[in-house]
């Protein structure tokens, strides 16, 4: 078994081992599309003999770590045979992977798992949560007068390509989990729409809410048509909803409800911080169920700790060890606060013990090291894991709309 960046004359044996490995048919009218959303000299394919059987690859990312910033390689398009499954082409795959984002300088990798079992052996931690949301139409009301006075305008895609991009960098800053989209990604995911990706519904609808003419909040969403018994029962498939503001997102809530003939509004990736709990007459008229969204995989201890800000004033020792790489392992003092924070190796006593994977549920504070350690995942003194989770606890939730 052999791993190695590829070159464009691997790339039909690429995309047959995805198309065998996910159960999808790449039409050729895509097949440019699919190519311009990657970086080509980040994918990489196993071989077995002249035979390409498995594939992955990374994104080029900044992540938002609480209070700062940290480069992210996005692992991606993991896929392997169904002959060859259950061989270690993944391992093979993941060890070549983690090497190539920790030779570019970055500090963490992260993915979005199909499964859930899968990567915790290689060192990924469930850094981000989200809501799948459903709501019933007909039972949802608001129960104040709106949080703002702004409007809300469709958009079609040329004009969304004028405005998205420059909303999001507005929100991207000062929210943990959000990633860098760069040009490809607007371009071959957000805008691109081929039929096949409809499910049956519309087009991509932009739905952007303003105020005095500044854009504050957008949703896409489609609508699919159905009519049941002579009742109109459509339903609003939303993706994530992007606010810079509790009144942008309530606003576009408001909006999803509001669209006649609709039974049902679907919302799949919602914000576990979103006020739609908090602004409705019955909250209990919300159905959500919750979600591992993106995982994290902490590569350089000291450089990942240092590249966020802390809510309090104080200095831990960390053990980490990493079983599977082994390049994240060892003690660690972080002296860390609300101005910026310092890591680096130490010989003291450790206050906490845990493994790398743990470190990234803990890094973007979507888990807190006592609930971690509830469960027996983190080991320490109550009064440490008290410590570690007022330093590294944070105001908002990380979240990621970003699924790559
Ligand atoms: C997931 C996938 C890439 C695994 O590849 P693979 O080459 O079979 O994996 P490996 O042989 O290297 O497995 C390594 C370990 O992970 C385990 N594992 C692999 N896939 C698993 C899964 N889906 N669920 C649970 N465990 C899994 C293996 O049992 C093995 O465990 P062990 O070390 O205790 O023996 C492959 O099954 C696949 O292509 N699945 C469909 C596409 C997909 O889901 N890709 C992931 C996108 S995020």
């Amino acid at each position: 078994m052999k791993v190695r960046i590829i070159d464009e004359s691997d790339m039909d044996g690429f995309i047959a081992v995805m198309e065998h490995a996910f159960g999808f048919e790449l039409k050729d009218e895509n097949r440019q599309h699919f190519i311009d959303e990657f970086e080509l000299d980040r994918l990489l394919a196993a071989f077995d003999g002249d035979q390409l059987v498995g594939t992955g690859g990374a994104f080029t990312f900044d992540l938002t770590t609480p209070g700062g910033v940290v480069g992210c390689g996005g692992t991606t398009v993991i896929a392997v045979m169904p002959t060859h499954r259950r061989r270690g082409v993944l391992t093979e795959m993941m060890r070549f992977h983690l090497d190539e984002v920790a030779e570019r300088g970055e500090p963490v990798a992260a993915l979005w798992a199909s499964e859930a079992p899968i990567y915790g052996r290689f060192g990924y931690g469930v850094a981000t949560r989200y809501f799948r949301t459903k709501l019933n139409r007909n039972r949802v009301s608001f129960s104040r007068t709106p949080l703002g006075d702004g409007s809300v305008r469709i958009l079609g895609a040329e004009g969304a390509r004028g405005v998205l991009p420059e909303l999001y960098e507005r929100i991207r800053p000062e929210r943990p989990g959000f990633l860098t989209r760069g040009e490809a990604r607007w371009n071959e995911v957000h805008f691109h729409d081929p039929p096949e990706w409809r499910d049956g519904g519309t087009p991509k609808r932009f739905a952007l809410y303003e105020e005095d003419g500044e854009a504050l909040g957008y949703v896409t969403y489609r609508q699919h048509e159905k009519w049941d018994a002579g009742l109109p029962a459509n339903r609003v498939a939303a993706g994530p909803m992007h606010a810079l503001t509790p009144a942008a997102e309530e606003a576009l809530w408001r909006y999803l409800v509001g669209i006649d003939l609709v039974a049902t509004i679907e919302s799949w990736n919602t914000d576990p911080n979103s006020v739609l709990p908090g602004t409705v007459a019955d909250s209990r008229r919300i159905e959500q169920t919750i979600s591992d969204g993106m995982w994290v995989r902490i590569l350089d201890v000291p450089a990942a700790l240092a590249a966020r800000r802390y809510q309090i004033e104080g200095r831990l020792v960390l053990d980490v060890s990493d079983p599977f790489r082994g390049s994240a392992a060892g003690r660690f003092a972080l002296e860390g606060g609300p101005e910026g924070s310092t890591c680096e190796p130490v010989s003291d006593q450790p206050d906490i013990r845990l493994d790398v994977r743990e470190l990234g549920s803990t890094y973007l504070a979507g888990f807190s090291f006592s609930e971690l350690g509830r469960a027996g995942l983190v080991e320490g003194t109550p009064e440490a894991l008290r410590t570690a989770d007022l330093m590294f606890g944070w105001h908002l939730q990380p979240w990621c709309p970003e699924v790559f």
